[in-house]
C-alpha cells in the first residue's frame, strides 16, 4: 500500500524543493500539496512535475478549518510535513495578525485533524501518522559573538515572525505530550537556493544587481546568519522523515556564517565576473539604510545532532551554492519576471480555475 503524504506550502521556495524531492525519489509514495497560493506560492515552482501520477496539488488555506478538516477526511494521510507559513520577518512587523492566522492558528487547526485520523487509525498496526512540523532558527533569538544554538537552547522569539513560529513549536510539541500525537520538528538557519522570493536578502540583491538598483543593507551591516543551500535542507528533511525520532527535534545548519555585508560583497564579485561587468560596479549599489526593528545579531547552528544521528551534512560549499544560486536567477529571467510583475499569479489562474 502506498504512503499518502500531505505537504503543506509546497508551492513556496523550500516546499517546492520538498515537493520534488519527494514526487521524484519515491514514485510509489501519493504527494499531495496543499497550498493557499498567497504571494509566496507559485505554482511555476513545481511546473516541472506537476503531471507525475503520484502529484496531486488541492489549494487550501490552513486557516480555513473546515477545508483543512475536509482535506484529511477525503485524503486520510498517513504522514503531514507542515512548511506553510507566512515567512518573511519585514511583512510580520508590519502585519503580524497574518503571521498569527497561518502560523499559529493554521498549525493548531492541522494537529486537530491530524489527531482525528490519528485516533481513527490507532488501532491498525499498519498506521504510523507522523506529523512533521518544519520550523526556524530564529525561535531561539539572538548570539553574541560566540556560542551556537542547540536543540536544548532556550526559546526567545523578537519578531512577530519568529514569535509565531515558536508558538507552532510549542503546539506540535503540546499535541505529543498531551495526546500522543506523533511528532517531529526541525530548526533550520537561512536557506538560499532556487526559487527563492526576491524579498529575501539574497534573491532581492540579485534582482537588484541586475537591473543596477540600490542594495538596502540594514544598519551597519554587521548581522551574521548561517546559510544553507536549500536542496540540502529538502536532504535534511527527507532523512528526518523516514529516520528522526518521535518526539525529537533536530537544528540543521551549514556552519557558514556571514555577516551580511561580506556575503552582499561575495555577491557583487560574483554577479560582476557572471555579468561581465567591471571589477567593484555593483559595490557601488550597497546602501546602508534604517535598521530592521528588534533585528538579531547573529545566528549559529550546532548541527551536530542530526549528523551524528542521521549522518547528515551539507554536500555544496557557500560558494558553489551561491553560484548556483546565481546562475539560477540569470538563467530564469522569466520566472523572476513573473513574480515581481505578478505574472505568476495568471500562470495559477491557467492551470486551476479552469
Ligand atoms: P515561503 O514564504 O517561500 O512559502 C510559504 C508557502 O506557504 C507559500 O507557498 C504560501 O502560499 C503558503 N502559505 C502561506 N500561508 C498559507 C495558508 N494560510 N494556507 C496554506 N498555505 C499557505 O516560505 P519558505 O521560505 O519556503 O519557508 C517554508 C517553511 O520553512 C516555513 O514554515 C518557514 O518558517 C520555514 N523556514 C524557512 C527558512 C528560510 O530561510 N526560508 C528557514 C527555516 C525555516
Ligand atoms: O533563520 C531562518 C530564517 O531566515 C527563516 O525562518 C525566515 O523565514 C527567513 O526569511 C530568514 O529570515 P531572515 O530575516 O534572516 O532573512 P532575510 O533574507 O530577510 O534577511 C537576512 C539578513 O539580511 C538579515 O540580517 C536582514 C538583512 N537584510 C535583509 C533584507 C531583505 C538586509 O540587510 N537588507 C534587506 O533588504
Amino acid at each position: 500500500m502506498s504512503v499518502k503524504i500531505l505537504i503543506t506550502g509546497g508551492c513556496g521556495f523550500i516546499g517546492s524543493h520538498v515537493v520534488r524531492q519527494f514526487v521524484m525519489k519515491y514514485p510509489d509514495y501519493q504527494i499531495l500539496n496543499a497550498d493557499a497560493l498567497t504571494y509566496a506560492g507559485n505554482p511555476e515552482n513545481l511546473r516541472d512535475i506537476e503531471h507525475y501520477p503520484n502529484y496531486v496539488f488541492r489549494q487550501t488555506n490552513i486557516v480555513d478549518e473546515k477545508a483543512v478538516e475536509e482535506l484529511f477526511q477525503s485524503f486520510r494521510p498517513d504522514a503531514v510535513i507542515h512548511l506553510a507559513a507566512e515567512s518573511h520577518v519585514d511583512r510580520s512587523i508590519l502585519s503580524p495578525l497574518d503571521f498569527v492566522y497561518t502560523n499559529v492558528i493554521g498549525t493548531v487547526n492541522l494537529l486537530n485533524a491530524a489527531k482525528r485520523i490519528w485516533i481513527d487509525e490507532k488501532n491498525n498496526s499498519a498506521s504510523r501518522l507522523l506529523f512533521y512540523h518544519i520550523s526556524t532558527d530564529e525561535v531561539y533569538g539572538a548570539l553574541g559573538e560566540t556560542g551556537y544554538f542547540t536543540e536544548d537552547t532556550k526559546y526567545d522569539p523578537h519578531s512577530p515572525y519568529s514569535a509565531s513560529k515558536a508558538a507552532s513549536d510549542h503546539f506540535v510539541r503540546a499535541y505529543h505530550d498531551t495526546y500522543g500525537l506523533p511528532v517531529v520538528i526541525s530548526n533550520c538557519s537561512n536557506n538560499y537556493g532556487p526559487n527563492q522570493f526576491p524579498e529575501k536578502l539574497i534573491p532581492l540583491f540579485i534582482h537588484n544587481i541586475i537591473h543596477k538598483k540600490p542594495l538596502p543593507v540594514y544598519g551597519d551591516g554587521l548581522y551574521t546568519r548561517d546559510w544553507l543551500y536549500v536542496k540540502d535542507h529538502a536532504e535534511a528533511i527527507d532523512l528526518i522523515f523516514h529516520r528522526g525520532k518521535t518526539g525529537e527535534t533536530y537544528n540543521i545548519g551549514g556552519h557558514n556564517e556571514w555577516k551580511n555585508i561580506d556575503l552582499v560583497k561575495l555577491l557583487c564579485r560574483l554577479m560582476d565576473q557572471k555579468l561581465g561587468r567591471p571589477k567593484g560596479e555593483s559595490e557601488k549599489l550597497i546602501t546602508f539604510v534604517k535598521d530592521r526593528p528588534g533585528h538579531d545579531r547573529r545566528y549559529a547552528i550546532d548541527a551536530s545532532k542530526i549528523q551524528r544521528e542521521l549522518g547528515w551534512k551539507p554536500s555544496v560549499t557557500f560558494e558553489e551554492g551561491l553560484s548556483l544560486t546565481i546562475d539560477w536567477y540569470l538563467e530564469n529571467t522569466e520566472w523572476l519576471q513573473h513574480v515581481t510583475s505578478g505574472e505568476y499569479m495568471k500562470y495559477y489562474q491557467k492551470q486551476y480555475e479552469q
